[in-house]
């Protein structure tokens, strides 16, 4: 399976970094250049150290593999992702790596999963994502739940992490299961 993860200059890095350590497969990775530095800024990792989890794409890079219909992805997600990428995604703009690969996803009918991390939501937001939700996008919000004793940091970002993972079908146990 193969897979494109964008990081974009929303808070929340840290979901990011989990996903491309948890998620199995091959993995193309796109950073906005907003995304570089709040990760440097929340997390002081470079984004250069992300090529350790698969191939790195600049964002003004148009002529990349994703760009196009034709190369094939089985998802894409974009974790953490701002609201203002959210936007464009939902109003057609394709003006960058990630939002050119985000309406080939839509377009194509393949899984596009968009982590968002704001709140409180304006009307506009709720909009451009109901609008990308209709269209066949899956919003999961990073918002861990605490029903099953979460106590740490890291639990809570497993949480969401594992939330992802289940929605490409993949199997992890980076939360426990309520039965
Ligand atoms: C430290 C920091 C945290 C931010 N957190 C968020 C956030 O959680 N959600 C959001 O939508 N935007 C957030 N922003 C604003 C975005 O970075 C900004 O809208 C930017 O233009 C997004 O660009 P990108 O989508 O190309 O990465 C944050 C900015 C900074 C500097």
């Amino acid at each position: 399976m193969r897979y494109l993860v964008a990081i974009t200059g929303a808070s929340g890095i840290c979901y990011g970094l989990k996903l491309l350590e948890a998620l199995q497969g091959e993995k193309e990775i796109i950073v906005s250049e907003t995304g570089k530095a709040v990760m440097k800024h929340e997390t002081g990792i470079g984004y250069e150290k992300l090529s350790e989890y698969g191939n790195l794409y600049s964002d003004d890079d148009l002529f990349a593999p994703s760009a196009s219909g034709t190369h094939k992805i089985d998802a894409m997600i974009i974790c953490p992702c701002s609201q203002s990428t959210l936007a464009k995604i939902s109003n057609g703009i394709a003006d960058s790596l990630i939002t050119r690969s985000a309406s080939v996803a839509l377009k194509e009918g393949r899984k596009l999963i968009l982590v968002t991390r704001e709140t409180p939501l304006s009307v506009i937001m709720l909009e451009n994502e109901l609008k990308l939700a209709k269209s066949g996008a899956t919003i999961l919000p990073a918002s861990p739940g605490f029903y099953k004793n979460q106590h740490t940091l890291e639990e809570l970002i497993d949480f969401i992490v594992g939330k992802i993972l289940d929605q490409l079908g993949q199997n992890h146990e980076l939360f426990e299961r309520w039965e």
